[in-house]
């Protein structure tokens, strides 16, 4: 499988192991609990001497196969899964850090992540250094001073900011730190954070993984050793992926490389598009010349990403009439999946945030994040060439 290339991976990987009766797709294997004749035998697996299944909070044959599946994507030893992209965050952050533990990360992080560190962490005395994004030589000087965790998002929601994986991987190194990398926005198909050098890779395979909005999903990936500790800790915890769920993402991660190119080229085309509407203030994409860390995305990233974000003029209520105007977009707090999905960010990734803070996070309240999908490039385009046109008094009036 090592030497086989992306799309054969994303097939392949994981499947074989658990088929039975002939079966050519993973089963979803519903049962709670896995029996045993021979004590002995029951023992061995229960203290893991033996592979095999003793309960469905450990272990399962189905969610194994996707665990499988993302592991072999992000090239590393070992992966576990979570019932959401939270409970990895959470459980990841939650195994890694005790009170009297400092943590460096970035401003812009998903808005729940956000919640982690100015919440919950602090009230459990875990000092959160929070940098602005893309300031490397601020999170550089911050890592040095000593940390448990560097924890970055690249790219970020919904501003799609990048960070320098490598430099601040390296960083975090010299530190003694866990570098942690929230991946979900880039995908294994255009961004491989293991190879840059960090030690852990996060996903909410809720959004691009499984690609089809219909299953909660997390993953972290990374050496056998920090896997194991994480696992453990989910294990007791018990935010489990369902075996369902865990079906659902093994078949949308066999389409993952076609969706994602498509949804690469999808998103640098709305995001040159959109440049040339007058109602538009500002285009947040990677891919564009005019981002600021374009420079960094070339280098790091084989695709740009389907993920892009806008303002426009008139702000809070020019969003109100443009998104329902929009005929081929779900106006929708999800992302990644095979339909455009549109959402203002003051109500998707940063709704908990208080509108000061989303401020204080450089998150327009006018700002529209834009999923593009793996329609026809020609209908998108005209999807928001006549929601624009159908606003045109309102334009002229701002
Ligand atoms: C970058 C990022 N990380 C993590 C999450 C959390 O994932 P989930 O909704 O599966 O808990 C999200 C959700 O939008 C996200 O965008």
């Amino acid at each position: 499988m090592k030497e086989a290339k992306f799309s054969t991976k994303s097939i392949w990987a994981g499947e074989r192991d658990q088929l039975a009766f002939g079966a050519t797709q993973v089963p979803v294997v519903h049962s709670v609990s896995f029996g045993y004749d021979d004590m002995d035998e029951w023992y061995e697996v229960a203290v893991g001497n033996k592979p095999g299944h003793i309960y469905g909070r450990n272990t399962n044959p189905t969610v194994q196969a996707f665990e499988e599946k993302i592991r072999i994507l992000e090239g590393a030893e070992a992966a576990t899964s979570f019932s959401t992209g939270m409970a990895a965050i959470s459980n990841t952050l939650s195994t890694l850090l005790a009170p009297g533990d400092r943590i460096v990360s970035i401003k812009d992080t998903y808005g729940g992540t956000n919640k982690i560190f100015t919440e919950f962490l602090p009230r459990q005395q875990v000092e959160v250094v929070l940098c602005d994004t893309g300031d490397h030589d601020v999170i550089e000087h911050e890592v040095a001073k000593g940390c448990k965790v560097l924890y970055l998002e690249s790219p970020t929601n919904p501003t799609v900011k990048i960070t320098d994986i490598k430099r601040m991987a390296e960083a975090g190194k010299m530190a003694g730190a866990v570098v942690v990398v929230d991946n979900t926005f880039a995908t294994p198909v255009n961004q491989q954070p293991l190879e840059l050098g960090a030690d852990l890779v996060i996903h909410s395979a809720t959004k691009y993984l499984g690609g089809h909005a219909d299953a909660l999903g997390g993953a972290v990936c990374g050496s056998q050793k920090l896997v194991d500790s994480i696992y453990h800790y989910r294990e007791i915890n018990g935010a489990t992926l369902d075996p369902m769920a865990a079906y659902l993402l093994i078949r949308g991660m066999k389409t993952l490389k076609l969706r994602v190119e498509q949804q690469n080229r999808n998103a640098a085309a709305i995001a040159e598009y959109l440049q040339s509407f007058d109602m538009v203030e500002d285009v947040f994409y990677p891919g564009l010349k005019s981002h600021l860390h374009h420079d960094i995305a070339k280098h790091q990233m084989s695709g740009f990403g389907g993920m892009l974000s806008f303002s426009v003029k008139g702000g809070v209520a020019a969003v109100r009439d443009l998104l329902p105007k929009l005929k081929y977009a779900n106006r929708a707090a999800n992302l990644g999946s095979v339909e455009t999905v549109v959402g203002p960010s003051r109500t998707t990734s940063h709704v908990e945030c208080t509108p000061e803070e989303r401020a204080a996070m450089g998150i327009p309240e006018g700002l529209i994040r834009y999923s593009a999908g793996i329609e026809d490039i020609d209908d998108l385009k005209q999807d928001l060439a006549q929601a624009f046109q159908a606003l045109p008094a309102y334009a002229e009036n701002k």
